[in-house]
């Protein structure tokens, strides 16, 4: 079997005998005023993480969702797109299908602001999109992408890409792993449909993300995901997962290279009250000023004196330059 067929066995398991607890993070989903999740839903949460970024939802947006597992995060970008076939979520599983639309039907008893054709459930892979190119507001997909091998999550990020429109955006959600897993571990498929070896490091990550031609990127959480301890895995040190939060824009990538926001800030510590780098950046004294990591190192390197570069926080929300 080829690892791809190992993960639609594995998710045709867990469509039928629901796994508590398989990927998420312990502090559970999103709630919502005025959201209510079916038991069964939520006992199908197997993201690591969220998508589910409000700010991004403005005007409704039609949501192409990528492996939509129990329906979770589908219904939880419905509530900002309350309209029908504004959320289309693909899967090739069809246990997992019929599992996410019973649910979707449970979600409508449960949710008086919710019809279930907000949703429309479509087979397919992600290689392979079922829309068409610049068709899409948003673009989402959760605890999937790591499970690809890199030629495979090469093609997924360009099919992204091509049914994004101009100024759209990819939510993502992924373990990333601090430091790169042995090989042994990332061919166990199984282990890699569970979403526990296929991960990429941080830095791996973010740069198929650029290489794709996303110009601007933010992280907008990370933290502890999982560990593979030494008894259990037989790694020579325990090795940590994180779980990453992001949104990758689809702006054209400037000349010196994308923008990726992980949280830093720059302060001016220097004798002027209000002072400019030259380059279009305006700082108030004693004031922090987001910004992106090319433009952190560009300013801690040209004013070592003047200039603190604060750590990342990895928890950026926007407001900041490049
Ligand atoms: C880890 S689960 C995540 C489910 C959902 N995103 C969530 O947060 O609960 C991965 C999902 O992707 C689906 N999947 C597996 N292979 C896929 C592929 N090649 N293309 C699209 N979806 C796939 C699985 O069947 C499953 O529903």
């Amino acid at each position: 079997m080829t690892y791809l067929e190992t993960t639609a066995q594995f998710y045709q398991e867990v469509a039928e005998t629901p796994e508590v607890g398989l990927c998420c993070v312990q502090n559970g989903s999103f709630q919502l005023p005025g959201l209510n999740i079916p038991d069964r839903m939520r006992e199908m949460n197997y993201g690591c993480g969220t998508t589910v970024q409000p700010t991004e939802l403005m005007n409704q947006p039609t949501v192409l969702y990528v492996g939509v597992g129990g329906g979770l995060e589908a219904l939880q970008f419905a509530y900002f797109s309350p309209r029908k076939d504004a959320i289309i979520a693909v899967e090739p599983v069809a246990a997992m299908r019929d599992a996410a639309q019973a649910n979707l039907v449970l979600a409508a008893q449960q949710n008086d602001w919710f019809d279930p054709s907000f949703v429309k459930i479509v087979g397919g892979d992600a290689f392979n999109l079922p829309v068409a190119d610049e068709s899409v507001d948003v673009v989402a997909q959760n605890c999937l992408f790591n499970i690809f091998e890199p030629e495979d999550l090469q093609n997924a990020l360009q099919e992204v890409y091509r049914v994004l429109k101009p100024g759209g955006r990819l939510l993502m959600s992924d373990p990333i792993a601090t430091r790169p897993i042995p090989q042994k571990l990332r061919q166990d498929q199984r282990l890699r449909a569970m979403c526990l070896s296929g991960a990429l490091t941080y830095e791996e990550y973010v740069n198929f993300l650029v290489e794709t031609g996303f110009g601007n990127i933010e992280i907008r959480s990370r933290r502890p995901y999982r560990l593979l301890d030494q008894d259990t895995y037989a790694v020579d040190e325990d090795l940590q997962l994180d779980s990453l939060d992001s949104v990758a824009f689809k702006v054209p990538t400037p000349e010196d290279g994308a923008c990726v926001f992980t949280g830093k800030t720059a302060i001016y510590r220097g004798k002027e009250a209000v002072w400019n780098d030259g380059e279009g950046h305006t700082f108030q004294r004693g004031v922090p000023l987001g910004v992106c990591e090319k433009t952190a190192g560009k300013l801690g390197k040209q004013f070592p004196r003047d200039i603190v570069i604060t750590d990342s926080t990895w928890h950026y929300q926007g407001d900041g330059c490049c």
